[in-house]
């Protein structure tokens, strides 16, 4: 019987480096929202791991939720961004901050956002753990990136290649 030889994929950007910049970005969602009510949306499945040390360094009140859409065709979203699973609360009252793992052609944020808006939450922002702003394909600019990345496809961290690889602690290049 022989192996199978994969290539592992590469060291894009290390968990120390990912660590530090989501803590000051949970420092300043801390500053920014203190005393306003504060919803985070995490966009599924992508974002998971984002979203949980996100909420955990804030350290002001906040309320979770999450949502599901479908947008991929193999490795490039597809236009056709479908809503599978929606949120159930009304959003009217609350401060959101949409978290998402990685914005590359911008076709899911820019559709989501749309949809987001007709619930009138109080404020939405974007907030986005990988930028690929060379991949864009229609004009959408988050609130914040934490980190801009060239236009190659990564994984870990929450982001998969054919479902695998989610659960790497790091960033990675696949070519
Ligand atoms: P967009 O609509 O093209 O901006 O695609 C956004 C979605 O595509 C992200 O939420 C990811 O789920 C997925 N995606 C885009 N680029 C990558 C990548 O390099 N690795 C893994 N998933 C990616
Ligand atoms: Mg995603």
């Amino acid at each position: 019987m022989t192996a199978e030889i994969e290539k592992a994929p590469a060291l894009l950007i290390e968990e120390r480096a990912i660590i530090e910049k989501v803590k000051s970005l949970g420092e300043k969602i801390s500053a920014e929202y203190k005393g306003s009510k504060l919803l985070l949306v995490s966009i599924l499945k992508g974002s998971f791991i984002f979203m949980a040390d996100l909420c955990r360094a804030v350290s002001i009140p906040l309320e979770i939720d999450f949502i599901r859409v479908e947008s991929y065709d193999g490795e490039r979203s597809s236009g056709n961004v479908r809503l599978i699973m929606d949120l159930k609360r009304d959003i009217s009252e609350y401060n959101v901050l949409v978290i998402e793992d990685i914005i590359d052609t911008g076709r899911t944020l820019n559709k989501l956002v749309e949809i987001l808006k007709e619930k009138n939450p109080l404020s939405l922002k974007v907030f986005a753990l990988l930028d690929k702003p060379e991949a864009r394909v229609v004009d959408f600019k988050p609130d914040e990136s934490l980190f801009i990345i060239p236009d190659v496809f990564v994984v870990g961290y929450g982001l998969d290649s054919g479902e695998r690889f989610r659960n790497l602690p790091y960033i990675a290049k696949i070519d």
